[in-house]
């Protein structure tokens, strides 16, 4: 009995050290609030930097401002028992019917409403998410501006209680997001909005963890009333400096605050400040009476403020701090993050922006208030390649989700979309890889592998797995592999599907889409031929179609739409789709050498025909331009590879307005694919070079000729440009020189040279 006894407590002390062992190290469970009520903002004595993997953490997370503990208190009292969860406070039935769509209330009359917040509202509106009709709607959102809840703000909204409520679709606040930037004022900034929020969950700025309701509520960066509504300006970062140091080390410029909330760091700054790399300077002179606060470090520091360029430093620096202000959050992070100077949080409890999504260790270095001395050591022993990394990351974060109010919205509206289609949610390597989850769909799959863009990292998970395979040990453990077994077979899709689009009846054998048909046909790669018959006449007879080694199929075109051409037909089986205008002239190698290079470019538009864009600066437009120069900027799809879930982004990610204008000109659809190809991959198409002069052959063909000598389809799609870069926000095309030849692609000319060594003797 007694040794039984002994082997099983040895056992199951045994088995607790190897489950701490493998769950990542041992953690005391203290809860949140016990653990701000015992150290409230006394220094921690064995407090230290925890570092894993070259990244810095604060010792313990979610540790509260001793003086935020009043504020807590009052919000207790208005908070229900149980926090909100979606389960609990969210019907998910209203999404449902109609997949999530964004309602929004009206707007009352000679109610004030702020820059920011008509943004926001425009962006809900101009995205695929809006419906006009409450009944279609699956989360709602307030026309009544909550964005400053600071009493004394001039923006302030009074009696939002009684608006709220009385507003029919109200329903205690049930499926609602409400947006907010600002909550509390002086002197004690608490985090309440100043009227029932009911159950709607909080999409606000500055948000403390101890309020935060996880996965529930959304954090959102603070961003000023100047922050672009569309496009956005791309990050800073243009090269990779290597070494990565700049001229400073760490900076920051801003407000000190002299007594109440939020103080102390920025009071604390000037021990840090060496005046050399560390240049961390604070004024005092804001608000109206700070003359009577002023203490006897004002006029140095002042004076040390003017002589510094905030632009300056900012693009010259390789850490930003990014202490607390009042509120948590601060306009520093956003700055920061734009201008490539990787943020340095001081702002502790502050559930970082999007926190639910990204992996805020890769772009920032979390720190922690009470070390802010330590802090200089810290960044400076942080490596080299480390360094570069973050880099890189702030500026994916930023122009992925930040550089406009449009991404931060969207974002937003997305993560909620995850949660509501639990099993078609983007996984954290989705958010948190190139391009990002605004373009990588859930709906069109969560298997990476169909998608242009993870083709690189999945190549890289296969030479692991496959070396698992080899020493016959299954699939590797750590591989979280969506279909439960390891990935064999060619990364990148081996066949193409023709998709020819046509649009005039056939009526002979010698037009130039039967010996199209025949010639991609007669490809090894081709998978599939398809065809969009789009002519408005009834399908001609079997016997009229050319013999081919492949059966066509074809599709009736919904009466001449002509973005039918790129709707995502479930028939389409391979990644790679081969677009083709009824008149395009391409032999069968040509189709195969566009196919070959697209393999090595999966997320760009590869192809023959290219056009350029050009800022005509006297009309102050885009401009249109077939010149036949050495640069380019699109490469037309009507005879182009591409991957097929760009057809799935067309169709769902653009936005009715814009397919609908390219409908009713059928023009343009060409132009507009790859406006949405650059935008995704912010990479220009890649044009392959062809033995005829394609231009010339086109020109001949009498079916397209009229279309494209005709002044006014050139015109068109000069204002095609106009309207795309307008929704858009930005111009996403990008120019390129870069032409692909098959003489000589990929061929090891080293091995080849040795053939003939006599020639370099000669
Ligand atoms: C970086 O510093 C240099 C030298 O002081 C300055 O010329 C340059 O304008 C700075 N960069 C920016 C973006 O301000």
């Amino acid at each position: 009995m007694q040794a039984k006894k002994r082997y099983f407590i040895l056992v199951s002390a045994g088995a607790c050290l190897l489950l701490l062992f493998c769950f990542g190290g041992i953690q005391v469970p203290l809860s949140r609030r016990s653990l701000s009520r015992r150290d409230g903002g006394t220094f921690l004595p064995g407090a230290r930097w925890r570092r894993s993997a070259g990244v810095v953490e604060p010792y313990s997370a979610g540790e509260q401002d001793p003086k935020d503990d009043a504020n807590e208190l009052r919000l207790r009292d208005s908070v229900p028992e149980k926090p909100c969860r979606m389960e609990s406070c969210f019907d998910f039935s209203l999404c449902e019917r109609n997949g999530f769509k964004v309602y929004i209330h009206p707007q009352q009359k000679g109610e004030k409403m702020s820059e920011s917040y008509q943004n926001i509202l425009s962006s809900i509106e101009g995205s695929r998410f809006f419906t006009p009709d409450p009944s279609q709607a699956c989360v709602f959102v307030l026309g009544l501006d909550t964005l400053d809840r600071d009493q004394l703000s001039a923006q302030y909204v009074h009696n939002l209680k009684t608006k709220v409520q009385s507003l029919p679709q109200w329903n205690h606040g049930k499926n609602h997001i409400i947006f907010n930037l600002y909550s509390g004022t002086w002197p004690d900034y608490t985090e309440d909005l100043g009227f029932d929020i009911g159950l709607a969950m909080l999409a606000k700025a500055s948000i403390s963890t101890e309020n935060f309701r996880p996965k529930f509520d959304i954090s959102i960066p603070l961003f000023s009333k100047e922050h672009p509504r569309t496009g956005g300006q791309r990050g800073y970062l243009k090269y990779n400096a290597i070494p990565p140091f700049r001229k400073y080390l760490l900076v920051f410029k801003g407000k000190r605050y002299l007594t109440g909330i939020g103080s102390d760091t920025r009071n604390a700054l000037y021990h840090v400040h060496n005046a050399e790399d560390v240049i961390l300077l604070t004024t005092c002179k804001h608000g109206k009476d700070w003359h009577k606060h002023k203490d006897a470090r004002c006029d140095k520091d002042n004076a040390e403020y003017d002589k510094y360029d905030y632009r300056e430093m900012l693009y010259n620096s390789t850490f930003c701090l990014v202490p607390r202000g009042r509120r948590l959050g601060s306009f520093r992070f956003l700055e920061a993050l734009q201008a490539a100077c990787v943020p340095v949080t001081l702002s502790n409890g502050w559930e970082l922006p999007f926190s639910e999504i990204i992996d805020w260790k890769t772009a920032a270095v979390i720190g922690d208030e009470r070390l802010l001395l330590q802090v200089p050591s810290t960044v400076r022993s942080i490596h080299q390649e480390k360094i570069l990394s973050l880099r890189q990351y702030t500026q994916f974060f930023w122009e992925a989700y930040f550089n406009s109010v449009d991404k931060i919205v969207l974002t937003t509206l997305e993560i909620i979309q995850d949660r509501v289609l639990q099993h078609k949610s983007r996984s954290k390597l989705m958010w948190n890889s190139l391009p990002g989850g605004l373009s990588a769909l859930p709906q069109y799959s969560t298997y990476l592998g169909d998608f242009p863009f993870y083709y690189a990292k999945l190549e890289q998970d296969r030479s692991v797995r496959s070396s698992y395979a080899v020493l016959g040990m299954g699939c590797p453990p750590f591989f979280s592999w969506p279909y439960g077994e390891c990935f064999s077979g060619m990364v990148t899709s081996p066949k193409f599907t023709a998709v020819i689009h046509i649009v005039s009846p056939l009526v002979s054998q010698s037009q130039p889409v039967m010996k199209l048909l025949t010639a991609v046909a007669k490809s090894q790669y081709c998978a599939q031929v398809i065809v969009v018959w789009n002519c408005g006449k009834s399908l001609p007879a079997k016997h009229r179609w050319p013999v081919t080694s492949l059966p066509v199929i074809v599709i009736e075109g919904e009466n001449k739409v002509i973005s039918s051409r790129f709707l995502p037909y479930d028939i389409i089986r391979t990644d790679a789709v081969l677009g083709l205008d009824e008149d395009a002239v391409l032999s069968t190698t040509e189709v195969e050498f566009a196919f070959t290079v697209w393999q090595s470019f999966p997320d760009r538009i590869v192809g023959y025909p290219a056009r350029s864009h050009f800022w005509d600066s006297d009309k102050e437009r885009w401009g249109y331009t077939s010149k036949w120069t050495n640069d380019y900027s699109m490469v037309l799809t009507g005879a182009a590879v591409y991957h097929k879930y760009y057809h799935y982004l067309y169709t769902t990610y653009l936005p009715a307005s814009l397919k609908s204008t390219v409908d009713q000109m059928s023009n343009c659809e060409d132009i507009l694919m790859n406006f949405l190809v650059s935008s995704v991959s912010k990479l220009p198409p890649i044009k392959v070079t062809q033995k005829k002069q394609y231009k010339e052959t086109m020109m001949a063909q009498s079916s397209r000729a009229s279309r494209w000598a005709d002044p006014d389809h050139f015109a068109q799609r000069q204002t095609c440009m106009n309207d795309f870069a307008h929704w858009f926000g930005t111009m996403p095309l990008v120019h390129s020189q870069m032409r692909l030849d098959p003489v000589l692609f990929k061929d090891q000319v080293s091995i080849l040279r040795k053939k003939y060594r006599d020639i370099e003797r000669l």
